[in-house]
């Protein structure tokens, strides 16, 4: 219960030192995968105009939006996503640049959601994309940036996996078990949900949704969710969809070849949410399936242009920091939190705080991270300060050493002292 009188908001975080450590953590790691594999870091504003989402991000995240008129009565809406805000960036500056794009980010978004394990209004995501080349090796390489998003936190093919489909091919599977072309965005819906809703529901929800009897309903869960690529080459590998199931196998393919063809496996029950998706689509998930989506991404060859840019193809996900922490801490890779010091300097005497003062500026301009008592203390509170910043060193400024031009250094760990002359440290 906060004693305070101001709450914080229901959905929010507050990220005191122990807290942010995580978060850093999380960050730097990202941000190093990322440059490894030749991506540029880019950011945006936090508030955006209601329009670059309504229509464009689809119904679920719309009706998630904090949205509000702004002084200058423009309709307003913090960033619930970064995708829509990456092609309205690149719509300026796109023609001017060499493709592909390799670009990353990791803005604070922010989603009025209904409580629960791994949502909260507002996360941290990490946002990944390349744009400009439509080949199914961008598709690979930027799942490939994912899973090895995980895999720099310590975790492997035991912890998590990326389930993989292709909206297209799905869309040519259902052609074949006689969903008509109308009845697709209902079938894509029931799919969605498939597994959070019971099976005869979700037939029944199909059957009315695409006209077919219960048993064709039936017959469709089954066979989408069962499907692998030998079972998608034989039904519909001679079809106008045969080249997409043909590049769904090269970039499993692909993957193999890097050596994570362990953590991928095809699922056509992923269809994701978002509206803009056109081609290959995944989500990551903890192996146990006890948590929500670490992350998700595909293909949307069309948003850049409907934002109004130039017509590029692109392909990115988004992995947020909520599901991953609750990962990493059940797996105990959260690395231990602990304030580090390279010195704390220990005055015997207030008298000698000028020459102290001097010693403690003279290492902080070298780099060196120190701190000493604010007000006069006796040695062995200051001690026990040292212990408790985690000094890795106490320098001791006592006067019989200052008269031969030194100071003691205690090393905190083993407890060995040594003098050092004060000219080598200033
Ligand atoms: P998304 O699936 O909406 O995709 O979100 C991606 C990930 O962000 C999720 O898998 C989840 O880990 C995290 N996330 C989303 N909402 C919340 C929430 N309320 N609380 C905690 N974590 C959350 C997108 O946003 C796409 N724009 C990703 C993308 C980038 N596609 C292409 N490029």
């Amino acid at each position: 219960m906060s004693t305070s009188s101001f709450a914080r908001l229901p959905g929010f975080r507050d990220f005191p030192p122990e807290d942010l450590a995580l978060r850093s953590h999380i960050m730097e790691a990202w941000r190093r995968v990322s440059r490894r594999y030749g991506f540029l870091e880019y950011d945006g504003p936090p508030l955006e105009s209601l329009d670059l989402y309504v229509e464009k991000s689809g119904e679920e995240i719309v009706d998630q939006l904090y949205a509000f008129t702004d002084k200058g009565d423009r309709e307003v809406t913090l960033r619930p996503e970064m995708t829509p805000s990456l092609a309205r960036i690149l719509g300026d500056r796109s023609r001017s640049m060499s493709k592909p794009i390799r670009w990353f980010s990791m803005p604070q978004l922010f989603r009025y959601e209904r409580q629960q394990r791994g949502r909260l209004r507002e996360h941290f995501q990490w946002n990944v994309d390349l744009v400009g080349e439509e080949g199914v090796a961008a598709d690979a390489e930027v799942l490939a940036v994912a899973i090895d998003g995980l895999r720099e936190f310590g975790l492997g093919a035991s912890d998590f996996r990326a389930r993989v489909s292709d909206r297209r091919v799905l869309r040519g599977l259902l052609a074949t078990l006689g969903v008509a072309e109308d009845a697709q965005p209902a079938a894509f819906a029931v799919i969605d949900k498939l597994e959070r809703m019971p099976r005869d529901k979700a037939e029944e929800a199909l059957a009315t949704g695409t006209g077919l009897d219960a048993a064709a309903a039936g017959h469709v869960l089954e066979t989408v969710s069962s499907a692998t690529l030998a079972s998608l080459e034989d039904l519909v590998g001679s079809s106008e969809s045969g080249a997409d199931v043909q590049s769904l196998r090269d970039y499993v393919d692909a993957l193999g070849a890097m050596g994570l063809g362990d953590f991928v496996e095809i699922d056509l029950t992923i269809v994701r949410g978002l509206a803009y998706y056109t081609g290959i689509v995944f989500e990551l998930f903890d192996r146990k399936g006890e948590l929500r989506a670490i992350c998700g991404g595909g293909r949307y060859d069309r948003l850049l242009e409907l934002v109004g840019g130039e017509p590029l193809p692109a392909v990115g996900f988004g992995m947020g920091d909520v599901v991953l922490g609750e990962l990493l801490a059940e797996r105990k890779l959260v690395p231990e939190f602990a304030s580090t010091l390279d010195y704390f300097i220990v005055t015997v005497s207030w008298d000698l705080r000028s020459e102290a003062l001097r010693v403690a500026h003279a290492l902080r301009d070298k780099g060196h991270s120190v701190s000493y008592a604010l007000r006069e203390q006796g040695v062995g509170k200051q001690m026990k300060s040292a212990s408790r910043e985690g000094a890795r060193e106490v320098l001791i400024v006592g006067p019989d050493e200052l008269a031969r031009g030194c100071v003691v250094a205690r090393d905190m760990e083993v407890g060995t002292e040594r003098e050092i002359e004060l000219a080598d440290l200033t």
